[in-house]
């Protein structure tokens, strides 16, 4: 028994994925698995909203099978077309039949003919466009860029109930798919992590939806997104921490990411963060190369301070920071002090690199980088502490 009610005839029929390490290709790591979760509405019109990842069609099928017969769906709404959802569409059409009435954004119909060619029965739906299912009706949300052009969010006001597809998801793979059943520190960093890393630029986008859905005043008892648990027991509490982390004010935390070559770097940051402590604001410290790249995005964003040392090595950074920096430059994560700092030889460059890299990113320098020759002093350490304790009263300013 795969599926389950979620309210009354409206069943979860989506697919675990237990063992999926990286999401988007390699670009994001998922350490607790994810789900594809879809939705059936067990109505006069049956009507499934969205599918799962193509490999997990089988698992979709078999949950549907539970519920109806497959060959009965009368309508699939496609809200997002990014193929961890739409994956199983063609397989479904094929087995349900062509006529089957697919029902997305415009930009929704032009993904799926890019992804899957055209011969699809498409009904296009645009914002508080409302179509019924019988005891049910179906109100659609347009919400381009959260995350794809394409994405849109189906609202059922008999139920109360808000099916946002991406949007309020986070990477998570349990058993029992509700927010009252798992450990609510996971919950929220897996959500947080998943808001740091695919939604933060479009933070005032989401600012802007979440205004727009409380404009409608409308009734929001359960939120069920398409990755991870469903929001039952609280469900303005993600839509309240979307809220804020959109601001991205963060807290007064510093965030201090490394790397080193001979360990004078490591010794440098090791001084940093005691000279934070003594300042009593929090810290954590990251060797780049023993970290998780996403793991320290999502604690940029809990933070207001960011700082970041290197080795010099040919004038420029040790190599492996570059993909955390680059990541920091598209994300574009707003309110964010920092500082750069590092170890050279000859010559130096890693500092000026990592400044390069905070500028563009919008991070703003509070001190200008901290840098000595070869292996720190006593002195040096002490200065560096120091240099810690000044970033720390930089944000505890605020
Ligand atoms: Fe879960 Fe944008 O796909």
């Amino acid at each position: 028994m795969g599926s389950f009610e979620i309210k009354p005839n409206i069943y979860w029929v989506g697919a675990r994925d237990w063992n999926v390490r990286f999401f988007h290709g390699p670009a994001f790591s998922t350490h607790r698995g994810t789900t594809y979760n879809c939705y059936l509405i067990k109505d006069e019109i049956i009507t499934l909203v969205d599918t799962v990842h193509e490999p997990f069609t089988e698992e979709m099928l078999n949950n549907l099978q539970e519920v109806i017969n497959v060959k009965d769906i009368k309508q699939i709404v496609m809200n997002h077309i990014e193929p961890d959802h739409s994956g199983a569409l063609p397989k479904l059409v094929q087995l349900v039949g062509q006529d089957v009435k697919i029902i997305c954004s415009g930009k929704g119909k032009e993904a799926i003919e890019e992804h899957y060619g055209s011969g699809y029965n498409f009904q296009v739906v645009k914002t508080g466009d409302t179509i019924s299912t019988g005891k049910n009706s179906l109100t659609f949300i347009e919400a381009s860029m959260l995350h794809w052009p394409d994405s849109m969010f189906t609202y059922i006001k008999e139920e109360a109930l808000l099916l946002p597809n991406d949007a309020f998801g986070q990477h998570l793979c349990v058993s029992e798919l509700f927010d009252d059943k798992v450990d609510a520190g996971h919950l929220m960093g897996e959500a947080q992590k998943y808001y740091a890393n695919i939604l933060t630029p479009f933070s005032q986008l989401i600012i802007k939806k979440i205004q727009e859905i409380v404009s409608m005043d409308i009734k929001i008892d359960m939120i069920a997104p398409s990755h991870g648990i469903i929001w039952r027991q609280d469900p303005m509490k993600i839509v309240n921490a979307y809220l804020d982390w959109a601001k991205s004010e963060g807290k007064d935390k510093i965030v201090v990411v490394y790397e080193t070559m001979w360990e004078s770097t490591e010794q440098l940051a090791k001084a940093i963060v005691e000279g934070i402590m003594e300042s009593g604001v929090s810290v954590s410290l990251h060797r780049m190369c023993q970290s998780d790249r996403n793991d320290l995005l999502q604690e940029v964003l809990d933070a207001k301070g960011l700082i970041v040392g290197s080795a010099t090595i040919n004038n420029s950074i040790l190599p492996n920071l570059a993909p955390f920096l680059e990541e920091l430059e598209v994300l574009k994560f707003k309110n964010k002090v920092g500082a750069a700092f590092g170890s050279h030889g000859w010559a130096g460059g890693a500092v000026e690199k990592i400044e390069r890299f905070f500028n563009v990113s919008k991070i703003k320098i509070v001190k200008e980088g901290f840098k000595i020759k070869y292996k720190p002093t006593k002195e040096d350490l002490l200065n560096a502490k120091a240099f810690g304790k000044i970033i720390a009263e930089e944000v505890k300013k605020g």
